[in-house]
């Protein structure tokens, strides 16, 4: 299988940044990325969006823990007022971050009423603002997320528009989820799937900003698509719901596939690799659910994904990790058999 090449000249973070696993609330936080990190040491990863406000008013910095072995790992920001933004960045710098990303894509209400995520589509100066501020307070790569459009914007006229603003301010690497958010009649959940796919339009935006770093994402569900898509000239892939839904499927090659590594790990290594992980956090006090939730999807397509989801389920309300022992075991028995 050919290697793809990288598009650009590259540091080590826009290497990585050639595939990365989106930003997910509820979901990709520190013990899911820690677990993505057990099939790839390549990709890069990001955290959920944390609310600038939360950091600089709240003080709410326990959102920013991680664990050292999730780097590469990006901080995801939401927010709109360009001082404390600045300062949530220069907060996530000292956490030892290595990209702070702003997000202009998420619809919901609630990131709608504090004017920021999607709406921001329509407001490109202050975006640039908001990237030049952060830029100005930080020394580590500032990075926008952003959708084709919203509403009836015509992604045509106004993301030449959007991208010109935040180059200019300074910023060298974006991420577009290829559909437009419809910010009223919409919930999150629909405006990830209803608005249609246009990758083409990302290609033009790419032909037209050769120097931006440009990352397609939405509604990519395999490395084979992601591979084709950066033989086409994209820079980077972002995969969000299918990374999370069959890790296997589409992490566990993704280091020997896009970046060319020798080494890629099974659904069975991982699963070994994260017994002293989730027993580490256990000692600490923390519920084994909060670290096997993520990890449901883990056997899916494989013999046993069927045993190995019911014995995560039931063990939710444990407080020992017999269950995730005894998982193991059951599944390793269910593929003997389907092996002989
Ligand atoms: C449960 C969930 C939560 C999400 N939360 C965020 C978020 O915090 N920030 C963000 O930029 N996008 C968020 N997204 C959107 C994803 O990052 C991604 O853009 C979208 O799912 C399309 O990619 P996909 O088709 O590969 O899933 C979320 C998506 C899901 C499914």
């Amino acid at each position: 299988m050919t290697i793809i090449e990288s598009n650009k000249n590259d540091n080590n973070i826009e290497t990585s940044a050639r595939f990365s696993v989106a930003p997910m609330m509820d979901w990709t936080d520190r013990h899911c990325r820690y677990f993505h990190r057990q099939f790839t040491k390549k990709s890069l990863l990001y955290t959920e969006m944390i609310a600038a406000a939360a950091l600089v008013q709240g003080k709410a910095y326990h959102l920013l823990d991680y664990s050292r072995e999730e780097h590469p790992v990006a901080l995801q920001l939401g927010g709109s007022d360009p001082i404390q933004l600045a300062e949530a960045a220069s907060i996530g710098e000292s956490y030892g971050y290595d990209e702070i990303n702003l997000n202009v894509g998420c619809p919901s209400d609630r990131v709608q009423s504090g004017s920021f995520g999607a709406v921001l589509m329509k407001n490109p100066r202050l975006v640039g603002a908001c990237c030049e501020a952060m830029k100005k307070n930080t020394s580590i790569d500032v990075t926008v997320k952003c959708r084709i459009g919203i509403d009836d914007q015509d992604p045509e006229e106004i993301l030449p528009e959007f991208l010109n603003h935040i180059s200019n301010s300074g910023v060298r690497r974006v991420i577009i989820h290829a559909r437009k958010a419809i910010l009223k009649g919409l919930s999150p959940k629909e405006n990830r799937d209803v608005p249609p796919l246009d990758y083409e339009i990302v290609f033009k935006m790419k032909e037209k900003f050769p120097n931006l770093h440009i990352s397609l994402n939405g509604g990519v569900t395999s490395i084979d698509t992601a591979r084709e898509l950066i033989g086409r000239g994209i820079d980077g892939v972002m995969i969000g719901r299918s990374a999370y839904q069959q890790p296997t499927q589409i992490l566990s090659n993704v280091d020997k596939d896009v970046f060319g590594e020798k080494s890629n790990r099974s659904a069975f290594d991982v699963a070994e690799l994260m017994r002293a992980y989730l027993k580490q956090h256990c000692d600490k006090g923390g519920k084994p659910h909060q670290v096997t939730r993520h990890m449901i999807g883990l056997f899916h397509g494989l013999p046993g994904a069927k045993i190995w989801r019911q014995y995560l389920s039931n063990g939710s309300g444990d407080i020992n990790i017999d269950f995730y022992e005894e998982a193991l075991v059951a599944v390793t028995d269910s593929n003997n058999k389907s092996a002989a």
